[in-house]
């Protein structure tokens, strides 16, 4: 199965490296930062066309067009472009996130960093991969050294769970703090070490379904702020190495 979700996220990405800096057409959804492009919507019914062939009787959970049937132990988390802003004012930092679950436990992951061209997959047990090569979380174990990273919700003017609080206790505590603009990369990057934590606050299932997987088997953990294991549709996520992790919680402590 990962070839294939391999395979059709290489598809959706060429899409979308096609459509980057065109003049594509745009809608918003809840204010004007959060909107959709054409390219997203292109990308997704690329994915779930592929879907519905290879796998007919299997669920999906798409951003753009929702749930399609929850009847099979199997679903497909579906981020089509995950990064759009970055997309849409021509930063190339943005990538195709899917996740597979079998009864609600995620068995794939893979990740599509369209513009360096790199692949991260990941299955249950088999440990994490960026274009084949084996992944693994950093060791770093000072807060005060680390690289962090973060990202903020659409609704962040509204400071939702003390967002802007946290992120100032972080800038403080560690050596930097970046926002990329792409939870699914950002979460690349705490697997393969680059990062050492990543945090955010009202994600959704299709941020963070693969990238969960991709630090989980890269060694890393994944959990709410408080420590407890998270499912997809937590509002909280805390993605570090086994290290650093303990040490972020206590700074989580508002
Ligand atoms: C967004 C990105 C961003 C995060 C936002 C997400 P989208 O996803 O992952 O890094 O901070 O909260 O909504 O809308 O570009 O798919
Ligand atoms: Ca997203
Ligand atoms: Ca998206």
């Amino acid at each position: 199965m990962i070839d294939k979700v391999i395979q059709i996220s290489k598809e959706a990405g060429e899409i979308i490296r096609e459509g980057f800096g065109t003049n594509f057409s745009v809608e918003y959804k809840s204010n004007l930062s959060d909107f959709v492009t054409e390219i997203d919507k292109k990308s997704e019914e690329t994915i779930i066309n592929f879907i519905r062939k290879a796998y007919p009787a299997h669920s999906v959970l798409a951003e753009e067009s929702g749930g399609h049937e929850y009847s099979s132990e199997y679903l497909w988390v579906i981020d089509p472009l995950d990064g759009t802003s970055n997309f849409a004012h021509g930063l190339p930092i943005f990538a195709v996130s899917i996740g597979v679950q079998k009864n609600n436990e995620t068995i794939c992951g893979v990740v599509y960093d369209i513009m360096r061209d790199e692949i991260y997959s990941s299955e249950k047990g088999s440990g994490s991969y960026r274009n084949g090569q084996k992944l693994s979380v950093s060791s770093n174990d000072d807060l005060r050294k680390s690289m962090l990273v973060t990202g903020f919700p659409y609704d962040i003017s509204e400071n939702p769970d003390f967002a802007i609080e946290r992120f100032a206790a972080f800038l403080k505590a560690s050596r930097a703090v970046r926002r990329l603009g792409s939870a699914a990369i950002d979460m690349c990057y705490v697997a393969s070490g680059v990062f050492d934590g990543f945090w955010e606050v009202h994600l959704h299932p299709w941020d963070i379904c693969a990238g969960k997987l991709l630090v989980e088997e890269a060694g890393g953990i994944v959990t709410n702020f408080a420590g407890e294991k998270i499912d997809i549709f937590s509002k909280q996520i805390l993605a570090a190495n086994g290290k650093i992790h303990r040490k972020m919680i206590e700074l989580l402590r508002i």
